[in-house]
């Protein structure tokens, strides 16, 4: 067992890292203001290889191992976690998926432009009622011979507007339940295909969640990734896999917090001395850095599971399951630290806050991961 990163992913860590710094932090606290998508960082992100970073390079990725994604994911969230969604949806859910399970032609078409980051992609699965039950699709996608008729509302898509290729999965054939759903790929400007409205969020306000609207559209038959009736289980197999990335997310958010949280607490003075020194808080910091390491674990071990192809279902619904939990903790703790200041936007803890919530809820809520562990576990 070796717990080292190789050159390679100390480079990608850094690569990231200063990314992160230069290019996110300064505008990220007016960017999550006044709600606004991360666009020229995004086309920054494509540039540097984040936008497809598992994906082989004949199409156009950067044919890296999932360590190096969750090392990136991590430096990213640790300061805008409403860019590192963009890309965790686009690496994870859209690329991965297209990849694994896409034809030759789907690949040509939509992963190169996708892994390069010329494009970004969305996953389409909550429907407004079938969020945690994702069985429940009422989305319809009927057969008429060489295409697919779609009709139906998504919910809570991410890159709903900023999109251009969607993985929209929609119901077939109701007497075969969710083996009857199909993934369809849909492009933006397919007739009959609206965005809806655009949520306004408690945290991650700098990504675009939005409804979407679909009338009488036309998927083409060689849209459909994979066999007849796979939908449910492509949807399933990639969430699996965009846990891993979620889970890296809420780490780096973690971190971050612990990070901005220890440096506050050297500086600043109280009681004669600097917060630090005072074990109520030194404590605090054991705390956030002994659960954020655990969850740092958890998190490489998931990816690495993945890139040796060894099952990591319950490894990665574990890892998300912990770590946000340490996120929405810590984040907490570190709001506490920084005091008053912490309550206020200009020491971003408020916001790393708000943004821990939604990796409690989104791929899979807390519940749902405590679901795929228990039946896990059980099984043996
Ligand atoms: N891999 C492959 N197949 C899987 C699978 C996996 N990881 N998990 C389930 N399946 C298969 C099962 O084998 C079963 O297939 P068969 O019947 O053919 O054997 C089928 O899927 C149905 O599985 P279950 O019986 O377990 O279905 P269920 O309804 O009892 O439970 C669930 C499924 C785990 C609750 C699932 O619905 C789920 O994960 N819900 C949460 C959905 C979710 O994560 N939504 C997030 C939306 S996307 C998002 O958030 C992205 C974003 O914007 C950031």
């Amino acid at each position: 067992m070796k717990f080292e990163l190789t050159e390679e992913h100390l480079m990608i860590q850094k690569a990231a890292r200063d990314f992160a710094q230069n290019e996110l932090l300064p505008g990220v606290i007016e960017r999550d203001t006044h709600e606004k998508f991360p666009a020229e960082q995004v086309k920054m992100m494509g540039e540097l290889g984040f936008m497809g970073m598992m994906v082989d390079p004949q199409y156009g990725g950067s044919g890296m191992d999932t360590i190096s994604y969750v090392l990136a994911m991590e430096e990213l969230s640790k300061v805008d976690a409403s860019a590192s969604v963009v890309m965790s949806v686009n690496n994870s859910l859209v690329c991965w998926g297209l990849e694994k399970f896409g034809t030759e032609e789907q690949k040509q078409k939509y992963l190169v432009p996708l892994a390069k980051g010329e494009i970004i992609g969305a996953f389409c699965l909550s429907e407004p009622e079938a969020g945690s039950d994702a069985t429940s699709q009422k989305t319809t996608a009927i057969d008429k011979g060489d295409h697919y008729l779609l009709n139906g509302t998504k919910n809570w898509i991410t890159n709903g507007s900023s999109a251009s290729v969607y993985l929209v999965m929609a119901q077939t054939d109701v007497e075969k339940a969710h083996r009857g759903i199909n993934c369809l790929i849909v492009e933006r400007g397919m007739e009959g295909f609206v965005v809806g409205k655009k949520e306004e969020k408690m945290g991650i306000r700098g990504s675009d969640t939005h409804s979407l609207m679909f009338t009488d559209v036309k998927v083409p038959k060689e849209n459909r990734l994979g066999e007849d009736g796979f939908g449910f289980k492509f949807a399933m197999k990639v969430l699996s896999g965009g846990r891993i990335g979620i889970a890296a997310q809420a780490l780096g958010i973690a971190s971050g917090a612990y990070e901005l949280a220890l440096r506050y607490s050297k500086e600043r003075k109280a009681f004669g001395k600097t917060i630090s020194d005072h074990q109520a808080i030194a404590f605090k910091l054991a705390d956030m850095a002994t659960e954020i390491e655990a969850a740092r674990l958890m998190v490489l071990r998931s990816a690495w599971l993945k890139d040796q192809g060894l099952p990591f279902d319950k490894e990665s619904a574990m890892a998300k399951l912990y770590a946000s939990t340490v996120a929405m903790k810590h984040t907490t703790e570190a709001v506490q630290i920084h005091g008053g200041y912490g309550y206020v936007k200009e020491y971003h803890v408020e916001r790393l806050m708000r943004d821990a919530k939604i990796t409690q809820i989104y791929e899979g809520t807390s519940e749902i991961q405590k679901l795929v562990i228990s039946r896990e576990v059980l099984k043996d």
